[in-house]
């Protein structure tokens, strides 16, 4: 099996030695899979965080299976917040799951172009917002998601010196704040960004969510922060997609900006810790949010 060694490096970055032994076991386990659920798994997507691929079921219909680590509990938030947020015509069909196995089983999107390919930045924050307004809902199942506030925590995780002191204490008293004055705490997708919303039809629709208990204010950090610094100007580009958030969803502007910067530090935090090189590019756009503060 041809698994990319970035793909691998992820796994055993965020699992460590389970992350490996599952690594080992993945091709003996989609066989299994297939087996036992009459699945026929074919070529995997670009892999980041799962086991992603097209497949076929018994009746001959269209899939997509994501495996990951048995019973793991961000697979069970995803599953659960599919269960709950498919509800709305915003979310991909979940159609089976086999959390002991690590196996979600999905409608295939079709065509599946990602929000990503859309050229025109106004219309995909349009149809972002517009999927964001039908998944969104208060929660008040008995699922322990997690709640935005148990994030914080990764803020303290890291080795110090690497990300100066200034932006975790600055990034904790925000964070404290805004969760002290949240009023409103919903379902988020929580990882809403423009890869993460594909098309099926003429719809647009989310797929991999995170769950977690938060802000409206919250998800809209994802889409801004992504395919920002490409752009010429990243500055003008994350204000001009603020500006829409606010517009399209009637969200408050300090609290999103409030958001980001804390987001954009924590997730500098997250790299870290995953080994990642990405924690420069998160304390640049964590400087960005600072000065529209
Ligand atoms: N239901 C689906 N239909 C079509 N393509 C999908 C579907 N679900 C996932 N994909 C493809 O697989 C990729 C990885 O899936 P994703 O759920 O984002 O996994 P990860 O948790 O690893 O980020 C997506 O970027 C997309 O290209
Ligand atoms: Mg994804």
């Amino acid at each position: 099996m041809n698994l990319s060694s970035e793909f691998k490096q992820t796994i055993i970055g965020v699992h460590g030695d389970s992350g490996e032994a599952w690594l080992r076991e993945l091709p003996y386990h989609i066989a299994r899979c297939e087996q036992t659920y009459g699945l026929k798994i074919g070529d995997p997507y670009k892999l980041t965080y799962h086991y992603v691929a097209q497949a076929s079921m018994e009746n001959g219909e269209e899939a997509v299976v994501k495996i990951g680590l048995p019973n793991h509990k961000d697979l069970i938030a995803e599953c659960i917040a599919l269960k709950i947020m498919g509800s709305g015509n915003g979310m991909v069909k979940l159609i089976d799951d086999h959390l002991n196995q690590g196996l979600l089983i999905l409608e295939k999107l079709n065509p599946g172009t990602m929000l990503s390919e859309v050229n025109s930045d106004e219309t995909a924050v349009s149809i972002a917002s517009s999927v964001m307004k039908k998944i969104w809902q208060p929660y008040a199942g008995d699922h322990d998601f997690p709640h935005l506030s148990d994030w914080m925590a990764g803020l303290r995780r890291v080795e110090q010196n690497i990300i100066a002191e200034k932006w975790i204490h600055k990034a904790e008293i925000l964070f404290d704040d805004l969760i002290n004055s949240s009023t409103n705490p919903i379902l988020l997708h929580g990882d809403l960004h423009q890869d993460n919303i594909l098309k099926k039809g003429k719809d647009w629709l989310a797929i991999d969510p995170k769950g977690v208990i938060g802000e409206a204010e919250y998800e809209v950090t994802s889409f801004s922060k992504n395919y920002l610094f490409d752009k010429k100007n990243p500055k003008d580009v994350l204000r001009k997609r603020l500006d829409l958030f606010e517009k399209e969803l009637g969200l408050d502007r300090t609290r999103m900006i409030g958001w980001g910067f804390c987001q954009a530090v924590l997730s500098a935090c997250w790299c870290l810790e995953d080994g990642a090189a990405c924690f420069e590019e998160n304390l640049h756009l964590a400087e960005m949010y600072d000065v529209m503060m």
